[in-house]
């Protein structure tokens, strides 16, 4: 049980997390509806209890990208059979439930209103707070859950569909935006030029699996501000030269141009991420790296960052694959590490609040 006295209401003071506590996470932001609990333990580091996931690529796939309105009915019908069988496999009832987090924003707004519906009704109806979660804090934060957790401070590499950043993190809440991306992110250069190759959605997953077989030598592709005095990125131009090449390659073309243009896609975006990477790190003085968000389950992203960072003697910490890309697990840890730092408090008034757009660096200490 918790202290209700220390989590609840608007704390002068930061409150103090004191004994152990269950909390219940939901993830709606996009088109993966994630339930998940974890136990958050006095002095320990937050437990995963049981996660379940319903993925809506199959759905959207038809219309080759997400339809916002088809993800929240989606949710609608997906998260309460979620959230039963997550309780089930945990082996713990609905009055376990100590706490209540869901994704707050960035997001599409019906689909995070989903979320924050289910969850502000289930923590009134159990009389239980609530307390919404920055999607981008809950990736940030997901490697905690690995076997081999991070320490701070260290430099994230955040790689999602949205966005990509690179931050400074000296704790929970402490976060400095280092650099971003000044168009396209990561995870679109990869969806969108997997569109131009024809392959399907989502496009990250694809286009790595077609670039194994390709050469990523073949094609000599932009690596927009790399050798600028930046951490900011851009890969707008290179999706521009994807097309052009696609162009070129014309209609009916074979599979091994497909691949070798996939695996210079790849080339690109990687060597762009590892050598930002090692910039912040060189900036900050800092030797250890996380990685998160769904570019991070790239399998050429994580040797060539592996390889680089050994050299230098840096760590690199990645989330489990199956917590790389969204997921209710990483929302429920973010409300465990933030209510064991005291820098967030959770409420009691139920009222359905989400933030579509949200910038991370706008998280203070006390969670509005
Ligand atoms: O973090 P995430 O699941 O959702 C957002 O918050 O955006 O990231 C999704 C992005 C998509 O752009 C997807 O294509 C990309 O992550 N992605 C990958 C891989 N797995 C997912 N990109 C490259 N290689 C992968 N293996
Ligand atoms: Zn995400």
């Amino acid at each position: 049980m918790v202290l209700w006295q220390g989590l609840v209401g608007v704390a002068p003071e930061p409150p103090h997390y004191t004994v152990a506590m269950l909390i219940l996470g939901f993830e709606s932001s996009c088109d993966e509806t994630g339930v998940a609990l974890v136990a958050a333990n006095d002095g320990a580091p937050p437990q995963l209890l049981a996660h379940a996931l319903h993925s809506q690529v199959s759905m959207h796939e038809a219309y080759g990208g997400v339809v916002p309105e088809l993800a929240s009915r989606d949710h609608i019908r997906r998260v309460l059979p979620l959230t039963r069988q997550v309780l089930a496999e945990a082996g713990k009832g609905r009055a376990d439930i100590d706490v209540v987090a869901y994704t707050r924003g960035p997001g599409l707004a019906g689909a995070l209103l989903v979320g924050s519906a289910v969850a502000c009704a289930l923590a009134a109806a159990l009389d239980r707070p609530v307390l919404g979660i920055h999607h981008l804090e809950g990736h940030l934060l997901s490697p905690f859950l690995a076997a081999d957790p991070p320490q701070f401070p260290f430099v994230a590499l955040l790689v999602s569909g949205g966005h990509t950043q690179l931050m400074r993190v000296d704790g929970v809440g402490d976060y400095a935006l280092l650099g971003e991306t000044i168009d396209d992110a990561a995870g679109e250069a990869f969806d969108k030029s997997a569109k131009l190759l024809g392959l399907g959605y989502p496009g990250g997953p694809a286009l790595a699996r077609l670039a194994e077989f390709g050469d990523p030598t073949a094609y000599a592709l932009p690596r927009p501000l790399l050798h600028r005095d930046t951490l900011d990125f851009s890969f707008a131009g290179l999706k521009t030269a994807v097309r052009t090449q696609v162009m070129k390659l014309g209609d009916g073309v074979c599979e091994q141009p497909r691949a070798d243009l996939a695996a210079s896609t790849q080339a690109a975006i990687v060597e762009v991420l590892v050598k930002k990477s090692l910039a912040a790190l060189k900036a900050t003085g800092l030797r250890r790296l996380v990685v998160a968000g769904g570019v991070g389950a790239n399998r050429s992203l994580r040797t060539q960052l592996d390889a680089a960072c050994a050299k230098r003697g840096v760590r690199v910490h990645y989330p489990e694959l199956q917590l790389c890309t969204d997921n209710g697990a990483m929302i429920a840890l973010a409300a465990a590490m933030r209510l064991q730092a005291g820098r967030a408090v959770a409420r009691h008034d139920h009222a359905f609040d989400v933030q579509p757009r949200w910038p991370l660096a706008a998280l203070d200490g006390l969670a509005p």
